[in-house]
């Protein structure tokens, strides 16, 4: 920390912050312990304890798709069947093709009584296939989905890499098995019957990959979300009204869904059924009756894709409301009618006085139960505990992003609901664990840091050099910080990202 700033850590990596002043040692919402590294290792206390826990072993980074796979492991009867529907799904396209085939073939047949029985035969198999394929896809639909739902309910709220998980599980390993299911027998099958044609047919497997891409992706763009490690009871025991109605629309969805695939082959089947008596008893060519069928697919394929996408309709509207509600609401957290100080300019020192919090949102947990810390002006000071024991909330009380229940936060000793928010927020810089950057250029993310004046290209430079880490969102994200000028610098957990990499990380604080 340089030119008097007052820096505040939030640490996951013990070893990132051994120089600093002061360490803050969180437990059950109070601070346990205070002392620099050394002090608080020889009192061999919870900070002991912490740094010989991170020194054997390192945490997991990165976590596999098997791994993935392996939370779901108590549904593991289900997602195996789930997985075989999908896959045989996947068969009826390429079976219908080669049905058809046969019947096109049947159909040029001279000997009416043979094309009218071999019809009925034909009809009956592509019933047959209509069944088979709605049951599989019901099935299908109904556990990916119910688990996405489960899931999604839940986590919606949660951001971040979540997104990614889903990408992982749910209804997209259905899709993919079912796409995996359809091209591996649609390849086999054309290569058995016709191995010529199947070849120039292969020929086309890029531009038909990129459909199928396509339309996996618009099956269901409803932006769910999968974070299956972060549950914990809590939320499970929240969620349970949840998931008893996300099952229900699930097996509606699954029902609808399974009917809109279906309903292709049931349309060929009567399609075909018709045109073979047509062409028996009304000398129709067969050429007709095929384009005719052709035709009535397309409108069915798309039926059938309009019909997947209802249930999404129905849910944008209720989303819509939601976010109209939340739109309305006022923030409790306001300037006072006369502030304590007029252009009021924070120096860097800060304190927290017995204070109370407990999230509005989970009345039942008190995070903060009576917790004093003394922030020193220009100090470095670090807050370790354990995960979910209230250092981040430290820093958003910090930040005013909420007001205590009983306590003061105070900056310069002055409660911070005395002085306007703007002011209060003024002299902070704040670099998130997951810093969010716009969709700018790099210069206009930097610049937005400044609220106050619009920064020049040299300053822009500047904060960008002085932010000099080598994670590039990081490295954007505390240089935004920094073109505050901020007296005092909160960082929550911004150094994760550099963890691995020691020797780099105790090299951060040299430029901040
Ligand atoms: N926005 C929130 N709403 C409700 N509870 C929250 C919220 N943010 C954090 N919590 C809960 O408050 C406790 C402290 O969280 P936090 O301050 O983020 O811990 P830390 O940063 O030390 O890991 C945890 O039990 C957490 O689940
Ligand atoms: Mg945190």
């Amino acid at each position: 920390a340089q030119e008097g700033r007052t820096t505040i850590i939030v640490a996951h990596r013990l070893s990132t912050i051994r120089n600093v002043d002061v360490i803050y040692v969180f437990k059950d919402g109070k601070v346990v312990e205070t002392g620099n590294h050394s002090e608080l290792m020889k009192k061999k206390g919870h900070y002991y304890d912490m740094v010989m826990l991170q020194s054997d072993g390192d945490e997991e980074k990165d976590v596999s798709f098997f791994r993935v796979i392996k939370l779901n492991s108590p549904e593991w009867k289900s997602i195996t069947a789930a997985s075989l529907c999908a896959l045989s799904s996947g068969f009826a396209m390429p079976l219908f093709a080669v049905i058809l085939g046969d019947f096109v073939d049947v159909l040029s047949n001279p000997d009416q009584d043979e094309v009218w029985r071999q019809v009925t035969n034909y009809a009956l198999i592509f019933v047959g296939v209509g069944v088979f394929s709605g049951i599989t896809n019901f099935v299908m639909v109904a556990f990916f989905d119910d688990k996405e739902n489960s899931t999604g309910a839940l986590c919606a709220r949660l951001s971040g890499e979540a997104a990614a998980v889903q990408g992982a599980t749910g209804q997209r390993i259905g899709s993919v098995l079912q796409a995996v299911g359809t091209f591996g027998l649609a390849l086999i099958l054309s290569l058995v019957y016709e191995w010529r044609v199947g070849l120039v047919a292969l020929t086309f497997v890029p531009v038909l990959t990129f459909t199928a891409v396509e339309a996996v992706a618009n099956v269901r763009t409803v932006a769910s979300l999968g974070r299956e490690a972060t549950f914990t009871r809590d939320y499970a025991s929240q969620l349970e009204p949840a998931l008893v109605t996300a099952k229900k629309g699930t097996h509606w969805r699954g029902i609808v869904y399974g009917l809109s695939r279906s309903l292709f082959n049931f349309i060929i089947a009567a399609a075909m059924y018709y045109g073979g008596t047509l062409i028996v008893n009304e000398g129709v060519t067969y050429s007709n009756v095929f384009k005719s069928a052709q035709a009535l697919l397309m409108g069915a394929s798309s039926a059938a894709q309009a019909l997947s996408f209802a249930p999404n309709f129905q849910k944008g509207i209720k989303a819509a409301g939601r976010v109209i509600v939340l739109l309305k609401k006022q923030s409790k957290i306001t300037d006072p009618d006369t502030p304590a100080m007029e252009n009021f300019r924070g120096t860097g020192q800060a304190s927290l006085q017995a204070v109370q919090f407990t999230y509005p949102t989970r009345p039942n947990i008190q995070v903060l139960k009576k917790l004093d810390l003394e922030v020193e002006k220009g100090k470095t000071i670090a807050l370790v505990g354990a995960s979910g024991c209230g250092k981040s909330t430290v820093i958003q009380l910090l930040e005013r992003y909420y007001d205590p229940d009983g306590g003061i936060v105070a900056q310069d000793s002055i409660p911070l609901v005395k002085l306007r928010l703007i002011d209060a927020r003024q002299s902070i810089g704040f670099v998130q664990q997951e810093p969010i950057l716009f969709d700018r250029t790099i210069g206009e993310n930097i610049a937005y840091g400044n609220n106050v004046s619009k920064p020049g290209m040299d300053e822009i430079i500047e904060a960008a050099k002085q932010a000099n880490i080598h994670n590039f969102k990081q490295r954007v994200a505390i240089a935004r910080a920094l073109i505050r000028r901020p007296k005092m610098l909160l960082l929550d957990e911004a150094t994760s990202a550099l963890d691995t990499e020691s020797e780099r990380s105790s090299k951060i604080f040299t430029y901040l």
